[in-house]
């Protein structure tokens, strides 16, 4: 073959594995239970765009924020059936299908963003993610850090124990968060995510919890007034697969799911540190008061200490395990 018909027929190769690619191009559903803005929709974005990268364009993923393939517990449900393919989600609604998670909303457990990244990314993350695939049929490959969850309300300012008498406080359904507002003096009310704004506006509740990112990305400074700026949990929003669809992906298209999740990872941790103050200071602007919890080591930090933990040392593995946990955090 001479010289000329090598390369035509070269270009004609490569031209049809382009259209072959084009057309066959792979697309993953990502559902997203916050709104967009938000440190989920972040670590969607950054997946999706390192997933085209890294395969050339043969896989891409579509993401649906705001809740739009559904409620952010149905999508485990739904991952774990094979019907979804990923979900971003807050880790408070993977814990009732998979306790040992739990470990991660302990209240206090994690202090800094340093710490949950300590965990995540350490060989706690690597066992949780063992336990999900286990317990819930979905694999974490990725997460969101999206700061410490605050409380918000509509009615007054909240700085003890004695101001949150009275309130009606919005909580995922998690055993772990009910137990921490039981220890604080109150009954919280377990509700849906997709339900909360409503629920909020129409005064049906007076108050939530979640992070100020999630707080301006879902757009409560409308119909919220007071933030308390309690530390108690770290919010982490894991990137799920369903296992059954990640079984079905060549190796190479699951190494480039994994590295997309870590390289997205990466990305989340330092879109936190350079946008969560500016989110707070919009916040404010907006309207929001900020306050600080008053006598928060002996009022809500021993309260939740001392009365939730024991409550599901079994669940998060027995208190040593806690105990070894928190030695690896210099605690
Ligand atoms: C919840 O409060 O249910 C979650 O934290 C919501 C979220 O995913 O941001």
């Amino acid at each position: 073959m001479n010289l000329k018909a090598l390369v035509k027929g070269t270009v004609v190769f490569a031209a049809t594995m382009l259209v072959a690619t084009a057309v066959s191009a792979q697309t993953f559903r990502v559902a997203i239970g916050d709104a967009a803005g938000g440190t989920q929709h972040e670590l969607g974005k950054a997946f999706a765009a390192n997933l085209e990268e890294l395969t050339n364009g043969a896989a891409k993923a579509d993401l649906f924020p705001n809740s739009q393939l559904g409620d952010e517990t149905d999508t485990v449900n739904d991952a774990a059936m094979g019907l979804l393919d990923f979900s971003i989600l807050a880790i408070n609604n993977v814990t009732p299908f998979s306790p040992s998670v739990g470990i991660l909303t302990l209240p206090y457990v994690i202090q800094s963003p340093e710490d949950a990244k300590k965990l995540t990314l350490g060989e706690v993350g690597q066992e949780l993610t063992e336990n999900t695939i286990r317990d819930a049929g979905v694999r974490i490959i990725g997460w969101s850090y999206s700061g410490f969850r605050v409380l918000t309300n509509s009615k007054r300012p909240v700085q003890t124990l004695d101001d949150l008498k009275g309130m009606v406080i919005r909580v995922p359904r998690n055993e772990i968060m009910i137990a921490t507002y039981n220890a604080w003096g109150i009954n919280p009310t377990p509700l849906a995510w997709t339900e909360t704004f409503t629920a909020l506006q129409q005064k049906v509740v007076d108050g939530q919890d979640n992070p100020y990112i999630t707080v301006s990305a879902m757009k409560f400074d409308e119909v919220q007034k007071y933030i308390t700026n309690i530390r108690y949990i770290f919010s982490l929003e894991p990137l799920i697969v369903s296992e059954a669809i990640f079984q079905q992906q060549s190796p190479e298209m699951q190494e480039a799911i994994l590295e997309a999740g870590r390289r997205a990872t990466e990305h989340s941790y330092a879109f936190l540190a350079e946008s969560e103050d500016r989110i707070k200071q919009e916040l404010m602007d907006a309207g929001m008061e900020i306050y600080e919890p008053a006598n928060e080591e002996k009022e809500w930090i021993e309260a939740a200490t001392t009365k939730v933990w024991p409550q599901f040392y079994d669940s998060v593995g027995g208190k040593e395990r806690l105990d070894a946990i928190l030695a690896s955090l210099g605690r």
